[in-house]
């Protein structure tokens, strides 16, 4: 069964082509960093307004690269939420058209579980029960999925997300967009343990919290610099030499990757899941995996090349959704920017 699959859902364009949910012919993604890295951060408008223009071509690229044509394809997927509403209606809206214009089945995917289920594309793919980390920039949960695909929220965020805190400090150390690859590569030439910064003591020890954490860094940035902590986020009135940047990216990054552990080992204590997935942006991170592995030998990572969004793992969960019946009708589809999970 051939998937093309698609995704918008924010500064990523995305379409990818795979067989059975699990063969990748092709995963071609456009990433707008580039153009948003000049704002600090994604800019909606100008997101959207990216997809529109690349989406064709890419589609047109995706099957040139796969060598399939438009009538070989058995469906279509693409992401329904959650994301930047303009960003994801380019992508809903070409995939309703060509699921209307070519009469094949739509399927309409929660990025979210798109995150843990890239691990279906590995050589060892999960079983069921099956415990996700999913760190992304959106959202920080541990989820617990079924066979039949429901599932239950046991550990969340209760304020930011891990890749949002990891974006945030990034912005004041004065680090390029996105935040976490460029707190990761400063982190490496830096002392962990130069800042004792805190970790959020919280009722279920499945939850996670990373505001004050970040309220942290900013007070120690002010601290360093005398700037007034109103302007901290606002412009860069400061700098940070190299070695005090790289001491501050490896002690906030300790603690970030230290309470995703400690969260993750005692869900997975209380569970017993069949498999341990990790997923998302953040799974990306270098001392997660590393620490991870380290605490959970069995943890099965989505590969790095597919932490980020892209279309493979729509494709892949598609994939899921239609042996399991769970296709919604195409008439009804429409984007949805806060799409629940949690
Ligand atoms: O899943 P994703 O590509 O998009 C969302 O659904 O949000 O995640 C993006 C997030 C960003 O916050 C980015 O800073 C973070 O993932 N990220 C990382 C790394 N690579 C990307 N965070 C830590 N370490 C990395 N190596
Ligand atoms: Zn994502």
């Amino acid at each position: 069964m051939l998937i093309l699959a698609i995704e918008t859902s924010c500064d990523e364009t995305s379409v990818a082509i795979v067989e059975d949910g699990q063969r990748i012919l092709c995963n071609l993604i456009a990433s707008q960093i580039d153009i948003h890295s000049q704002y600090g951060g994604v800019v909606p408008e100008v997101a959207a307004r990216e997809h529109i223009a690349a989406i064709t071509p890419l589609i047109q690229q995706a099957l040139s690269a796969a060598t399939v044509t438009m009538s070989e394809i058995d469906a279509f997927a693409v992401t329904r939420g959650p994301g930047l509403i303009g960003s994801l209606f380019i992508g809903v809206l070409t995939a309703k058209t060509l699921a209307a214009v070519f009469d094949k089945p739509l399927i309409a995917v929660n990025h979210i579980i798109a995150h843990a289920f890239g691990a279906f594309l590995t050589a060892t793919p999960p079983s069921f029960p099956l415990l996700a980390l999913t760190v992304s920039g959106g959202h920080t949960a541990l989820t617990l999925y079924q066979e039949d695909l429901s599932f239950e929220v046991v550990g969340q965020t209760q304020d930011d997300a891990a890749g949002e805190a990891f974006d945030k400090v990034g912005r004041l150390l004065g680090l390029p967009y996105p935040g976490g690859p460029a707190i990761s590569a400063a982190g490496e030439q830096g002392d962990d343990q130069a800042y004792h910064f805190p970790t959020a003591r919280l009722q279920n020890p499945l939850d996670f919290s990373f505001s004050g954490l970040k309220t942290a860094v900013l007070r120690q940035v002010q601290a360093i610099t005398g700037v007034n902590p109103g302007n901290l986020e606002l412009k860069q009135t400061y700098s940070l030499d190299k070695q005090t940047q790289a001491d501050l990216a490896a002690s906030f990054e300790r603690v970030v990757v230290s309470s995703l552990v400690r969260g993750t080992t005692a869900a997975n204590a209380k569970y017993h899941p069949a498999s341990l997935v990790i997923g998302g942006g953040v799974a990306a991170n270098t001392r997660l995996r590393r620490e991870l592995t380290q605490a959970l030998p069995d943890a099965i990572f989505v590969p790095t090349a597919l932490c980020g969004d892209n279309a493979a793992m729509i494709a892949a969960t598609a994939f899921k959704m239609r042996q399991n019946g769970l296709v919604d009708p195409l008439i009804p589809l429409m984007a949805d920017s806060s799409l629940a999970v949690l």
